[in-house]
C-alpha cells in the first residue's frame, strides 16, 4: 500500500498515521518530522529552521529530496505512509515520477478534514515526548507525569493561523489534482481517535 495523508496542522495525520502504520507494518514518512530531527541535530540551515519556525514550507527540492532517499529504504519497499507530503503540485508531479520509474505508485490520498477552531485548539495543546515521538495532547490525550515534553516552535496561535492559511491556499491546487487522477477520499477527522481511525481504514482498505 501506498498512501498519502493530506490535512490541515493538527488535523490528526500524525495520530492516525502511527496508528495504522503500526497495525500494517509500514512505516510512516514524514517530512515535518524528518526536519525537525534535521533541526534537532543541527543539520538543517537556518534559514529553514526560520523559515519552518514561522509556518512557511521548505523548498519543494528539499522535502523531495528527503522522500527519494528515505523511499529507498528497504522498509518502504511493501509499502509507505506519507504523512504532510505533497504539499504542492509540483511535490506531486515529482512523487509521480519517482514512483513510475520505480513502476509502483498510489492507491490512495486521504484528505483528514476538521473545523478551523478545532484545529487551533489541537495544535496549541498539542505536546510531543522527546523521547518516544508519542504525541499528547493537554486536554485530549494528557501525557503521563514522566513524560519530557516538548511544545513545537510552530504551535503558537498566530503560527498555526498562518500555517492553516498557507495550508488553504496549497490545498487549492492539490485537492483537485489528486480528484482528478481518482485517488481523493475525503474523511471526516472530528471525533474519537479510534473512531476516526476506524474511517480512515475504511477507505483505506477499499483502495487496496
Ligand atoms: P508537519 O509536521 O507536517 O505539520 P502539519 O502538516 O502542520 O501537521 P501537524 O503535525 O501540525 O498536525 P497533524 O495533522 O499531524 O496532527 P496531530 O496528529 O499531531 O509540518 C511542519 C512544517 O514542516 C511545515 O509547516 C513546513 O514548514 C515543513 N514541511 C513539512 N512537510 C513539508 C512539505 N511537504 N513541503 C514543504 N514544507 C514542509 O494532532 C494534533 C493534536 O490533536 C495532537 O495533540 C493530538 O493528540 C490531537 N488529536 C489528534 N486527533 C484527535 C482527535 N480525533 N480528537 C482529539 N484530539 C486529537
Amino acid at each position: 500500500m501506498r498512501v498519502v495523508f493530506v490535512g490541515p496542522p493538527g488535523a490528526g495525520k500524525g495520530t492516525q498515521a502511527k496508528l495504522i502504520c503500526e497495525e500494517w507494518g509500514i512505516p510512516q514518512i514524514s517530512t515535518g518530522d524528518m526536519l525537525r530531527e534535521a533541526k534537532a541535530k543541527g543539520t538543517l540551515p537556518q534559514d529553514l529552521v526560520e523559515k519552518m519556525s514561522k509556518g512557511g514550507l521548505v523548498p519543494d527540492d528539499v522535502v523531495i529530496g528527503l522522500i527519494r532517499a528515505r523511499t529507498e529504504l528497504d522498509d518502504a519497499k511493501p509499502g509507505f505512509l506519507l504523512d504532510g507530503f505533497p504539499r504542492t503540485v509540483p511535490q506531486a508531479e515529482a512523487l509521480n515520477e519517482l514512483l513510475a520509474s520505480r513502476g509502483q505508485q498510489l492507491n490512495v490520498v486521504v484528505a483528514l478534514e476538521v473545523p478551523q477552531d478545532l484545529l487551533m485548539e489541537r495544535a496549541v495543546l498539542r505536546r510531543t515526548d522527546k523521547r518516544t515521538g508519542q504525541i499528547y495532547h493537554l486536554k485530549y490525550k494528557p501525557p503521563p507525569p514522566d513524560a519530557d515534553l516538548e511544545h513545537r516552535a510552530d504551535d503558537r496561535e498566530e503560527t498555526v493561523r498562518h500555517r492553516i492559511d498557507v495550508y488553504e491556499k496549497m490545498t487549492a491546487d492539490l485537492l483537485p489534482f489528486y480528484g482528478n487522477a481518482g485517488l481523493l477520499k475525503r474523511v471526516d477527522g472530528v471525533g474519537d481517535v479510534k473512531e476516526v481511525t476506524r474511517r480512515v481504514l475504511a477507505v483505506v482498505k477499499a483502495a487496496k
